[in-house]
């Protein structure tokens, strides 16, 4: 992959995960929206950023009439492996692009701890199973949350670019692995809180209208607040939050979001190879 080639891939990427969405939806869900211009411009500079520091994870299927048709995007952070992004446009799948797609992807760490946050497409996930990750399905937690099921949390502060080491420290603690330069820009794009308490320790990335984009602790009371926290910032006429990549690790969210009023779904799967599943840590796609 060039730089010249982003807009490119956030197109294709773009377009195949609307498709899928569009064909796969449950039909008493909401219609699925493409990528808003505003998301695509966040979505550019997140792909930039990791173009810069992960040339060889960064790689394009093209065609010479088409163009790019296909791609796939690893990071590598303190030895773990994780893919970003991984589409072929509609019209070429199935015919081959996503193995070869993947298999340069995974070339930039051929062994060793690796996670994947898999969508639902059978096509997706049973490449990773081919590759050797273990399959664990996901569920989304989505609802209105009920305002009075919301608690007090007398431990939470704001926090900034500052704090990077801490979250660092906390990741290794929660992921295994710490995100590094991956928090400049996730500090950038989203509100972030965190609590320090003794030992107990954690931050939550939370979207603009709630609910949580990464959240990192050491332990499961300290996850359960943060998350509350970042439920808490819903607004009340919003009833369109949820977030994903829940295993049966994840039980602790689930006696969070059951009380908040949100229900469950299945959504996709968790593949990790060589490493136990997540906890105590909700991953971003993006950044895993
Ligand atoms: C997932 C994706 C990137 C794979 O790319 P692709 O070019 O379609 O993949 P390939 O053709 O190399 O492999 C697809 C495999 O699924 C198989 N397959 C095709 N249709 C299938 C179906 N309906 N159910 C199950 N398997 C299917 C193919 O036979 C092939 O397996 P094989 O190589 O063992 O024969 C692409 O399909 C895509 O963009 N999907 C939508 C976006 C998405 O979900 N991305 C994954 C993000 S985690």
């Amino acid at each position: 992959m060039e730089y010249d080639d982003v807009p490119a891939v956030e197109r294709v990427t773009g377009q195949a995960f609307h498709t899928l969405d569009v064909e796969t939806r449950p039909a008493n869900w909401p219609p699925p929206q493409p990528r808003s211009p505003e998301r695509a411009k966040l979505w550019i500079s997140r792909l930039e950023h990791l173009l810069r520091h992960d040339p060889g994870g960064c790689w394009v299927a093209a065609d010479q009439a088409d163009g790019v048709v296909g791609a796939a995007v690893a990071l590598v952070r303190e030895g773990l492996w994780g893919l970003s992004t991984f589409a072929v446009l509609p019209g070429w799948q199935a015919q081959g692009t996503g193995k070869r797609l993947l298999e340069a992807a995974l070339s930039y760490s051929p062994t060793g701890p690796g996670v994947i946050c898999s969508s639902h497409d059978p096509k997706a996930v049973r490449r990773y199973r081919l590759a050797g990750f273990d399959i664990h399905p996901a569920v989304m937690l989505a609802g209105s949350v009920r305002r009075d099921a919301l608690p007090v949390l007398p431990r939470l502060r704001d926090g900034g670019a500052d704090d990077i080491e801490l979250l660092n420290e906390i990741d290794r603690a929660s992921r295994g692995h710490a995100h590094g330069v991956d928090h400049e820009v996730m500090v950038s794009q989203h509100r972030l809180v965190v609590i320090e308490s003794g030992s107990a320790r954690g931050y939550c990335y939370i979207y603009a209208k709630g609910s949580p984009y990464v959240l990192s602790a050491t332990d499961v009371p300290t996850a359960q607040q943060l998350l509350w926290a970042s439920l808490a910032e819903t607004s009340p006429d919003d009833d369109d939050v949820s977030f994903g990549d829940m295993t049966a690790e994840h039980l602790w969210a689930f006696d969070v979001g059951f009380p908040a009023g949100l229900g469950i779904y299945n959504e996709g799967f968790m593949c990790f190879r060589d490493m136990p599943a997540w906890s105590t840590y909700i991953p971003s796609g993006h950044f895993l």
